[in-house]
């Protein structure tokens, strides 16, 4: 089809094109004039869209990534994995609570961890008519010696090492994390809890209540570990929603700090 076709049949097709005659008939060049003079009509003139103006990039709030410390073993966003244990290695939480939430070891958490914790437990009651139980969590430097020598006694080193952290270097050992299952036990500390309701649940909601799945399947070539879906680790629920909302699972990959697959 040639240029002067297709000029003839847009009119035939479209009525505001013309008469549907076929054949355009040229429009009347209205006489020039000095003095334009508006003409009056009974129609209203269509509303304009408002303008389409560009968000003030001063208002527009950012997310502060050097708000709270990462180094500070008391600070809620302390990144702690193989690279970066806690500095003094001894540290101890001087606000740790205990959490009132079934439990196969009594819990104790610092206090806004296990605030939040308990709020995400009675979520999950009302949400799904099920229960989870904390398995373990705070646990002191001297505890985690026993944790680890056990793993490495059971399963040998290199295997422990994948599965539980060196003295030092363990969230648990900051009073923000701790690992959950479901109640009854299904699938305790095994990945096969991530297939439970439970641990579909949790991995959906915990960042509601400002968790984070501290050692997703694909990411253990950052994070050091074999895949937990039990393990939560609380970051408040700040970092948790701009986590979720950038699509980041892991610390390491949301502070642009080293991945972390071994000791040093
Ligand atoms: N299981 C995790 C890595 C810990 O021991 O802290
Ligand atoms: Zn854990």
């Amino acid at each position: 089809m040639g240029a002067g076709a297709l000029v003839a049949w847009i009119p035939a097709l479209v009525p505001e094109f013309g008469t549907g005659a076929g054949t355009p008939t040229p429009a009347a060049t209205p006489p020039p004039s000095a003095t334009p003079t508006a003409t009056p009509s009974a129609v209203p003139a269509p509303e304009q869209p408002a303008p389409s103006v560009p968000p003030d990039p001063i208002a527009v709030p950012l997310f502060d990534r050097a708000a709270r410390s990462l180094d500070d073993p008391a600070s809620l966003w302390v990144v702690v994995d193989k690279t970066r244990p806690l500095n003094p290695v001894g540290y101890a939480p001087t606000d740790l609570v205990d959490v009132p939430v079934p439990h196969v070891w009594s819990p104790q958490l610092r206090r806004e961890a296990s605030d939040a914790t308990v709020a995400l437990f009675a979520a999950f009651a009302a949400e799904t008519g099920l229960q989870l139980q904390s398995q373990s969590a705070y646990r002191s430097f001297a505890t985690q010696v026993t944790v680890y020598d056990a793993d490495v006694a059971a399963n040998g080193q290199a295997f422990a090492d994948t599965s539980t952290a060196r003295p030092g270097t363990s969230e648990h050992q900051t009073g923000l994390a701790i690992d959950i299952s479901a109640l009854p036990g299904n699938c305790s500390l095994d990945v096969c809890f991530g297939d439970t309701v439970q641990g579909q649940w949790l991995a959906g909601n915990a960042r509601r209540f400002g968790f984070l799945l501290r050692y997703p399947a694909d990411k253990v070539a950052i994070t050091g570990y074999a895949y937990e879906p039990w393990h939560f680790r609380y970051i408040g629920t700040e970092l948790a929603t701009e986590m979720h909302a950038t699509g980041t699972t892991t610390l390491e990959e949301f502070f642009g700090l080293p991945a972390a697959p071994g000791y040093r």
